[in-house]
């Protein structure tokens, strides 16, 4: 089976309502929603009062046109099928002057919203002339040739980096570009640009409509310091152990002997494995049995092997992740970023199981 991944639909929405703070968000729903499963999160974030969506793949905004007909869907990476875009009625970011110039015609009566480089520099305009010369450039237009500007965004790359100075920076830089934008009378209806970490350091920034949203809607903290009862984790995954055996000092174990144990031992072979996406850093660290820890000893393709005590027996369940063992725990022991774990799970070898759904989805 490799593993079971456990979400409290319920708490899902809790969690995703408390981040928001009654504010507008947009949720972050790019890679099958952080693997939660893009309908299961949008129909939930939904309920959660949320109505805009921001995706890299035109294939996810397709599927959430059909989940959530009303929405407002963002796409975050630039986009050449600008049919699809009309068709399903998406926003779309303008990321350079090269694409302006090379799609203007075909982006007559499409939503955009201008892209600022920032020192993330993923992509965007670096300056405020460029994004003036398209704003002029369109007032030579007939109203029908018009695309229509939206939108402001830029995104934040270094704040959940709490040592670096980075983030005052690129926090400045945009505010600066918004500022010098308006005082020359650019003004716009959604302005967009802080995610998790940006917004637990700073609240909303002044002059803007809404939040870009992903892992804090999710129940992870953008960083350590964040108290985690803000941050309530609806997502467990855990494994079955398929076998209990006795091996002594001189046996090892797995490929190439991987597991060398330095005494007679128990262990228990767990139906996990890097396949289901459990990363190898992950497994450096301990599972959980029964409410105690126990050390992780070796990692194959569909399972892995955990030293146990006399205390575990066949039937009970193995741990990875849940509030007791949160993401964002072995984000700060460098196991990798909250979305790398969440993003590296197979979504196919995982048996889903949502917990407290009601059926009921507005
Ligand atoms: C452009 C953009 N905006 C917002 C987010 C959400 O960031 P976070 O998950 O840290 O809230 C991401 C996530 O990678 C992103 O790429």
């Amino acid at each position: 089976m490799g593993g079971i991944l456990t979400i409290d639909r319920e708490q899902f929405i809790e969690t995703a309502k408390h981040s928001a703070g009654g504010r507008d968000v947009i949720a972050v729903v790019k890679n099958n929603a952080y693997n939660y499963g893009l309908e299961f999160a949008v129909r939930a974030f939904w309920e959660a009062g949320i109505r805009s969506f921001a995706t890299t793949s035109l294939d996810e905004a397709r599927h959430i046109r059909s989940y959530v007909p009303r929405a407002l869907i963002f796409m975050m990476n630039p986009v050449r099928d600008l049919e699809a875009v009309r068709e399903y009625e998406l926003h779309i970011t303008l990321p350079s002057l090269e694409y302006y110039y090379e799609h203007h015609e075909a982006l007559a009566g499409i939503n955009v919203h201008l892209e600022f480089a920032g020192l993330f520099n993923r992509s965007g305009f670096e300056d405020a002339p460029g994004m003036v010369e398209v704003m002029e450039h369109q007032k030579t237009l007939e109203p029908a040739e018009q695309m229509h500007i939206k939108g402001i965004w830029t995104h934040f790359g270094y704040a959940d980096e709490l040592e670096m100075d980075e983030y005052e920076i690129e926090r400045g830089m945009w505010l600066g570009l918004l500022e010098t934008l308006g005082r020359s009378g650019y003004n716009f209806d959604i302005v967009h640009s802080q995610n998790s970490a940006s917004f637990a350091r700073d609240g909303i920034l002044d002059g803007h409509t809404h939040l870009r949203l992903g892992i804090s809607l999710y129940g992870s903290r953008p960083y350590y310091s964040l108290p985690e009862t803000d941050f309530i984790q609806s997502l467990e995954l855990k494994a079955e152990i398929v076998q209990i055996r006795n091996i002594r000092s001189d046996q090892k174990c797995g490929y190439g002997g991987s597991y060398e144990p330095d005494g007679d031992r128990r262990i228990a072979v767990v139906d996990i494995g890097y396949g289901d996406g459990l990363l190898r850093k992950r497994a450096a660290f301990d599972c959980m049995i029964g409410g105690r820890r126990y050390p992780i000893k070796s990692l194959m393709m569909s399972h892995m092997i955990v030293e146990i005590d006399g205390a575990v027996s066949l039937s009970d369940e193995v741990v990875l992740y849940s509030n007791e063992m949160r993401i964002d725990e072995f984000t700060a022991k460098g196991v990798g970023a909250n979305s790398e774990q969440l993003g590296a799970l197979n979504y196919h070898s995982l048996e889903k199981v949502i917990l407290n759904d009601t059926g009921i989805h507005q």
